[in-house]
């Protein structure tokens, strides 16, 4: 902490957890580009979203248009990326909501930093589909792009993807719907107390 800086207090987190009627939490999604990241994130919050629970996304396409707009896709800046993102989600989760964070998050030691962050807030929910099949799916023409060459630092082609270790959660979507993915987010919110 910097000497110079004197934090305030806000009001305890457990009241804002007892207004809102569930725990602050932060579900980071990674995988690939169009592996279902955004996809099942949005699933999860409409349905928490039906039964009052109150969550916040934060996305990384949508993130990189403000709060990260300056940021490219070196291994620095993404980095940046995930440390901006992981402290938004600090602050979030401490005031009692559930995040739901889509970032590729293609690293080990960047999935890391998100945790070393958010502590035992954090639980990191790996998104998996192999390259092929994202390539596919293409939702956004991304990858065709990659394969002209016009995408620099591409994830998964010219940038590494490291597979997830020790996961709290795998979504396989290359077997699983959407619906059923976002079922096993559920549960899991459920077993861990979370949200109902
Ligand atoms: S991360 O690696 O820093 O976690 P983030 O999730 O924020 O990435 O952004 C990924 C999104 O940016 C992709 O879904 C895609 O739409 C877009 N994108 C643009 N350029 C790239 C690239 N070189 N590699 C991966 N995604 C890219």
């Amino acid at each position: 902490m910097r000497i110079d800086i004197h934090p305030h207090e806000t009001l305890p987190r457990h009241a804002k957890e007892v207004l809102l009627g569930q725990k602050g939490s932060v579900l980071w999604f990674c995988g690939l580009s169009g592996s279902g990241k955004s996809t099942i994130a949005a699933a999860v919050e409409q349905v928490l979203h039906d039964k009052g629970r109150f969550c916040v996304r934060l996305d990384g396409d949508n993130l990189r248009t403000g709060l990260n707009g300056n940021l490219g896709f070196s291994d620095d800046d993404r980095l940046e990326n995930i440390r901006r993102t992981a402290e938004l989600a600090k602050i979030l989760a401490s005031n009692g909501v559930i995040v739901l964070c889509s970032l590729i998050t293609p690293r080990g030691a960047f999935r890391d930093l998100a945790r070393g962050i958010l502590e035992n807030d954090f639980a990191e929910i790996y998104v998996k589909a192999d390259y092929a099949t994202c390539e596919a799916r293409d939702p956004k023409g991304l990858y065709a792009k990659a394969n002209e060459g016009n995408v620099k630092n591409f994830t998964g082609r010219d940038s590494a993807f490291e597979e997830p270790q020790d996961p709290e959660l795998v979504l396989d979507t290359e077997a699983l719907s959407v619906d059923d993915a976002a079922f096993e987010v559920l549960e899991y919110l459920r077993s861990e107390g979370i949200a109902l």
